[in-house]
């Protein structure tokens, strides 16, 4: 199986650019934010304070998040509920972020992980892919941007929703949320050694797929001449 693992900060393009590849090259997209989102979704629904690490852990037991991946993309089901957009609120973005500190909950997430690249052909989106999840993967990438541009695109993307925030708030979200992600003690958001790093922020979105496709297609086509 070939895996391609894109790690990198949020709002660098990694979901949009990821499924946009998957595309172009029949592999599966896994988005895998979404499952730490459901989770952080999971306890804000319950009540729980989501950087309280006994309180969370003690939640994933009763937690089952199943992927189907659909041609519109993949969905993300909590409990049979589809929870898709459920997990895109501002509220579920901080969420997802203190609940992906928790080693516990990273452990409970790994192994689904590691099962869908087993099986499928895979473009895997995250944080520590390359470093954790798949250290094996075929090819690996660091896809990041400045964080003005980053928060440029998300408020644009988010004022087509209707959602309010102002470009102050997404810029300091953003900010907050690379220090919490590159801080923690889990699996903290690095990149690794052997990744390729692409900074897109001077790229629109379909320059950023046509220089990372140049570079997956080269990169695979250079682990099967290894064999
Ligand atoms: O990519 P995203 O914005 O949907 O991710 C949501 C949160 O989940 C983000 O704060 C970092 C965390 N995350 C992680 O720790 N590891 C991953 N592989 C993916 C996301």
């Amino acid at each position: 199986m070939i895996s391609v693992a894109i790690d990198g900060p949020a709002g660098a393009g990694k979901s949009t650019i990821s499924r946009r590849l998957a595309d172009c090259l029949g592999f599966l997209h896994v988005d895998t934010g979404a499952l730490y989102r459901t989770i952080g979704l999971y306890a804000l629904r319950r009540g729980i304070p989501t950087k309280d690490c006994a309180a969370v852990t003690a939640l994933l037991p009763e937690v089952k998040i199943d992927l189907a991946f659909t041609g519109e993309g993949q969905r993300v089901l909590l409990l049979g509920e589809d929870v898709s957009e459920a997990i895109r609120s501002p509220e579920a973005s901080m969420a997802a972020s203190d609940v992906s500190a928790i080693p516990e909950v990273r452990a409970f997430l790994l192994e689904l992980q590691r099962d869908l690249a087993r099986e499928h052909d895979v473009i895997m989106d995250g944080r520590d892919i390359g470093t954790v999840v798949l250290p094996q993967a075929t090819v690996k990438i660091f896809l990041t941007a400045s964080p003005e541009a980053r928060a440029r695109r998300r408020f644009l993307e988010q004022q087509k929703k209707g959602m309010e925030e102002s470009y102050e708030e997404v810029l300091e979200d953003i900010r907050q949320r690379d220090y919490n992600d590159s801080h923690r003690a889990a699996a903290p958001m690095r990149q690794a050694e052997d990744a390729w790093r692409c900074d897109t922020s001077e790229l629109d979105f379909e320059q950023s797929v046509s220089v990372i496709a140049e570079h997956i297609r080269e990169q695979i086509g250079n682990a099967e001449k290894e064999g």
